[in-house]
């Protein structure tokens, strides 16, 4: 991973929280989607991994929503996995933190019985979401799921130009100070996203099944895909 990304992360752990609702205009129905696809039962225990967790906040979202679900947290920058410990270390062995890049060639360990990821797999050149997608279905349990909740590039770069646009009115119309503007703006200059129905694609290329898109709004969408 480039080491630009990493630094911006770092150095934007401490506000990136308070930011989200504001940068992400569509943030509860973003993440509800993303957990309404979890298949199991709201007291079912199995085991989950979040790639590119963060400060832990999707990781903590799910646990909610799944009290016996057995998160683990992955994550290249160590001050936001610093925020998630913080966040989520008082609820004991059902989290577990691992400092690394997803994005290297090796294993991604398991089984799991979900793979999950919010707003880090478009850092990735197309390639490596590619070789990612692969890795993430042999890391499943047969059955297993995986959910991408992301931010994708419009199907034409009109669309792509417009929705930019629209998510930026959006911002600013919600309030997001000019330094929670800037801090974006630093970690976008990584961006490397891709097209909904590209991802889609690569899914089916790497052998999952039941592969949908079920959330769209702006620069956001939610897919998924089952092995
Ligand atoms: C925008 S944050 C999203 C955090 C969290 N998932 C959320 O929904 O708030 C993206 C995270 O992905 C991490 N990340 C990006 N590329 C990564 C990689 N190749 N390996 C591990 N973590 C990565 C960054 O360090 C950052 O913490």
């Amino acid at each position: 991973m480039e080491k630009g990304l990493k630094r911006a992360f770092d150095s934007g752990a401490q506000n990136y929280d308070s930011a989200r609702r504001k940068l992400v205009p569509c943030f509860d129905d973003f993440y509800r989607a993303a957990i309404e696809l979890i298949p199991f039962e709201r007291d079912a225990e199995f085991d989950v991994l979040d790639l590119g967790a963060g400060t832990g906040l999707f990781s903590a979202l799910l646990a909610y929503s799944f009290p016996g679900a057995r998160i683990t947290l992955v994550d290249v920058s160590d001050e936001m996995l610093a925020r998630a410990r913080e966040r989520l270390g008082p609820g004991g062995a059902r989290f577990r933190f691992v400092e690394r890049d997803y994005a290297e060639n090796r294993g991604l360990d398991g089984p799991y019985d979900a793979i999950v990821s919010a707003l880090s797999i478009h850092h990735l050149a197309d390639d490596d979401k590619r070789a990612l997608f692969r890795r993430v279905r042999e890391a499943l349990k047969p059955g297993g799921v995986f959910v991408n909740a992301d931010q994708v590039r419009g199907e034409t770069d009109a669309m792509e130009r417009r929705s930019h646009a629209r998510w930026l009115e959006r911002v600013r119309e919600l309030g997001a100070s000019e330094r929670d503007l800037a801090q974006a703006r630093e970690r976008m200059k990584f961006d490397r996203t891709a097209t909904v129905s590209a991802q889609l694609q690569w899914l089916r290329e790497a052998g999952f099944r039941e592969v949908a898109c079920s959330y769209r709004n702006l620069i956001f969408a939610v897919y998924s895909g089952e092995k």
